[in-house]
């Protein structure tokens, strides 16, 4: 296949065949792996084959910036790296593809069966977005998007997206452009030399191999940022949506910041679960959970009976501890949450349950709620693209006697 020369970790399950590469590790597996989830495990999504970039001449790499702008500029990453401040910021990235697979059983999307591992966490190093684009001052007024583009050819053109310019000059918002993953040089799959990562946004937006940045009036006219990422009605099928494109695929409907959403990990689809009843047996039920535009999970639930009544789940946040001390390192540059409030990464969750109350149920489910109190729904939003869905997380209870 045209991606042939990258070693890639045969842990990962293929979710399309050979060729693009796309892959999520076994969910207990990424789980068990902790908070910072280690490369070979990352969840992969490629649109095309990889850029064949020599691996000796990336401080060359050179990143075009543009348009409607006072000073045009174009960086090598070497030029990043020593002019402007590193930092390296934890970041969970999701794949708005996360969970599809429960759709896809109920109602065909036209989206490819992620199952719950459709994220990653990694320690991210680069610069600033918002310091680039103050350096290359965007014109007043007249911009208002900053769109990116990536070096892989893709059959309807390159792959670009592009995000408001307010946003991507908000220093709270997080927006990198970074070149290291976990103080690692980024691996071909990941965007090697440089990409762009959104904390809090659809995994779409951070931008592999980035080439270009252009500041425009408009938004990105790229295909896939056009024709993919989009939350459609759900009274549209995947077969109108194909037919109808043109029509459907408004600008309104384009999705940006994640939503709430959690998982069950343990115990995982079709487990065997050990529910033999002893006095004080508790049983641990575990999992994930996380939120968009950098807020915060203040609660997450657990339902024995099907969502009749619901007991609070405790909840660690591995990513505060990054928060108690600025971190300076000559490889991982500044990492400081010290004054930041935002949460760009997953939490866990665990909900001890007496053997017994869990011996009685036939399901277990899970629901988290963020700081702004948006939560999981009920019932699924069916949609033609498959992307977002964050029903309440249901697993059966297996017992194994
Ligand atoms: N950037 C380029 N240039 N090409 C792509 O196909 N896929 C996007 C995004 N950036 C993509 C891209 C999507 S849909 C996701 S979810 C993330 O990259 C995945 O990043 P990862 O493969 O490093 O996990």
């Amino acid at each position: 296949t045209p991606d042939g020369w990258i070693n890639r970790n045969p842990e990962l399950l293929r979710l399309t065949g050979r060729h693009p590469f796309n892959c999520e590790a076994p969910l207990t597996s990424l789980f068990d792996a902790g908070f910072l989830t280690p490369p070979h495990l990352h969840f992969v999504r490629n649109h095309g084959a990889v850029p064949r970039i020599d691996q000796h001449q990336s401080r060359d790499w050179t990143i075009r910036v543009h348009g409607l702008v006072e000073r045009e500029c174009t960086f090598s990453l070497q030029d990043l790296q020593d002019e402007f401040q590193v930092v390296t910021l934890p970041v969970t990235l999701v794949c708005a593809g996360n969970r599809r697979k429960e759709q896809n059983i109920v109602r065909r999307s036209l989206g490819f069966d992620w199952g719950a591992a459709g994220l990653s966490t990694a320690l991210w190093t680069g610069v600033y977005l918002a310091d680039i684009l103050h350096f290359v001052r965007p014109q007043k007024g007249e911009a208002r998007h900053v769109i990116f583009e990536g070096a892989d050819d893709l059959p309807n053109g390159s792959y670009g997206t592009s995000q408001r310019l307010s946003w991507a000059t908000s220093y709270e918002r997080g927006m990198l452009i970074a070149w290291a993953m976990n103080g690692l040089a980024l691996s071909p799959d990941h965007g090697f030399p440089v990409r762009l990562i959104v904390p809090g946004q659809i995994g779409g937006r951070s931008v592999k191999w980035l080439k270009r940045i252009e500041i425009s009036a408009s938004e990105s006219q790229h295909h896939l940022h056009f024709f993919d990422n989009k939350v459609l009605p759900t009274q549209l099928t995947p077969e109108r949506a194909r037919v109808e494109k043109f029509w459907w695929y408004d600008p309104l409907y384009l999705i940006t910041e994640l939503s709430v959403n959690s998982a069950v990990v343990k115990p995982e689809h079709g487990e065997l679960c050990d529910l033999i009843i002893e006095k004080d047996r508790v049983y641990t039920i575990q999992g994930y959970a996380y939120s968009g535009g950098g807020r915060r999970i203040n609660r997450v639930e657990v339902s024995l009976d099907n969502g009749l009544s619901w007991s609070l789940a405790t909840i660690e946040y591995p990513e505060d501890k990054y928060r108690t001390v600025p971190y300076e390192d000559s490889a991982f540059g500044t990492l400081d949450l010290t004054e930041r409030d935002t949460n760009f990464c997953w939490c866990f969750w665990t909900f001890q349950v007496p053997v017994s109350d869990l011996a009685r149920s036939s399901s277990i489910a899970v629901r988290a709620t963020d700081e702004a109190m948006n939560t999981q729904p009920r019932d699924m939003y069916p949609n033609a693209t498959g992307m977002l869905n964050n029903w309440w997380f249901r697993v059966a209870i297996v017992q194994s006697t």
